[in-house]
């Protein structure tokens, strides 16, 4: 078995049992795998910690002040309730790989190579989402200072509770010493098995707008309140589901979901009086994007009016769509045909901490295949053999970046 695979198999158990994982922002389990990480690059000589906003940072610095801004290479380590071993994982071990392979090799870079482990990517607990990249970059974040997790906790609190302080999350900005970003991600969707990819150049990343919904009826008795009379929060919910699922086939290029909803005050023989639910509504059309927030905010205000309800709406995450940097994505369409691979470009449904830092460096993805197309359920996987590829090219093409006799990278180039 080689490292890569034995460190997926290693990871996976931390928070999990081998299929389904829990790690959560500011959990045991998800410091754990950030942990585990940290020690695994000191054994391979980079500087590593944890900084203030939970993210794992490796740096493998390069003596000389003229060294040059560092290429990153990234994904996380978190996800989604009952998650998969592959996402975001497979991205962070793949980049621990591409580095013990340089390192092995006796590669010597001539600008420094930094790998980062971002802290809560996919927003389980606290919706936030991108929280760890978006400090990174430097993005203000204290409008999440009052977030309640999904236990109750506040932020704040559960970053007290590891040792971390809310008001510190701004030291983790380091986009600064970045040049470019670079992250290998699975691809969560069916589309490279279907065409028997080995791996896909990412184009662009899809836009992601997060709501959480409360309707307000009357809670009342189930079998005494006529059927005409009712305020039903959980069928205004219902309308709402249907509504978006409908506008989102109709579109053709959103898709719309509600995956998290609570019913109060929850009694089979009680109607509900309150349901409060969380859209995450998407479309990698750039023009379309900014009409997402009115199409909920009517669907809702159309749902309340019919079941007599009140409504209220706050935006949970908002994440831009954007294009990957051309550049990069030659350079790594370039050498997946010098290795004779069978790939394309496909643009991304899933969001990634890609999007956050593309606005501020050039930035480029690549993906391997998913098993079936499945993702965000234990059932994630990607054999062995559907790794390598993936990870051979952005060993590759690390080396490209790293090394500034390289004119093939123009202004990438160090
Ligand atoms: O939600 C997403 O698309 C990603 O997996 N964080
Ligand atoms: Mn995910
Ligand atoms: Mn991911």
């Amino acid at each position: 078995m080689s490292m890569l695979d034995s460190w997926v198999d290693e990871v996976g158990l931390i928070g999990g049992n081998g299929s389904a994982v829990n790690r959560f922002a500011w959990t045991p389990e998800l410091l754990a795998a950030c942990e585990w990480l940290v020690e695994r690059l000191r054994e391979l000589g980079l500087n590593a910690e944890i900084d203030a906003a939970g993210n794992v940072i490796g740096r493998w610095d390069v003596d000389g002040a003229d060294a040059g801004t560092a290429v990153l290479i990234g994904s996380h380590l978190d996800t989604v309730p009952y998650g998969g071993r592959f996402d975001g994982a497979l991205g962070v071990l793949s980049g621990l790989e591409a580095v013990r392979r340089l390192k092995a090799e006796g590669f010597r870079p001539c600008r420094p190579l930094w790998i980062a482990a971002f802290n809560d990517e996919e927003g389980a607990r606290f919706g936030t989402s991108m929280f760890g990249s978006t400090a990174f970059v430097g993005d203000d974040l204290t409008a999440l200072r009052d977030r309640v997790g999904v236990d109750g906790v506040p932020l704040a609190e559960a970053m007290r509770q590891r040792g971390f302080d809310f008001d510190e999350v701004p030291r983790a900005k380091g986009i600064d010493g970045v040049g470019c970003y670079l992250e290998l991600h699975i691809e969560q969707g069916p589309r490279m098995e279907a065409q028997s990819l080995d791996t896909a150049v990412v184009t662009a990343i899809v836009g992601i707008g997060g709501y959480r919904v409360t309707l307000r009826g009357q809670t009342n008795h189930a079998g005494t309140t006529p059927m005409g009379e009712r305020r039903d929060a959980l069928t205004g919910a219902s309308r709402v589901v249907l509504a978006l699922r409908d506008a989102a086939l109709t579109s053709g290029d959103v898709t719309a979901n509600v995956g998290r909803i609570e019913v109060r005050p929850g009694g089979t023989n009680v109607i509900p009086g309150e349901a409060v639910f969380f859209v995450d509504i998407r479309t990698a059309n750039p023009n379309t994007f900014p009409t997402l927030g009115n199409l909920v905010r009517d669907t809702v205000r159309t749902a309340a009016t019919a079941e007599g309800l009140t409504a209220e709406i706050a935006v949970t995450y908002e994440h831009q769509p954007v294009p990957m940097d051309s550049e990069l994505q030659e350079l790594l369409g370039r050498e997946m045909d010098a290795q004779g691979l069978a790939w394309a470009s496909l643009s991304s449904g899933a969001g990634h901490d890609a999007q956050v830092l593309a606005p501020h460096v050039p930035t480029g993805m690549l993906f391997v295949p998913s098993q079936a197309g499945i993702s965000h359920a234990p059932e994630e996987f990607t054999p062995p053999e559907q790794r390598e590829p993936g990870v051979s090219v952005l060993t590759s093409v690390l080396k490209t970046l790293l090394l500034s006799e390289n004119a093939a990278v123009g202004a990438i180039a160090c």
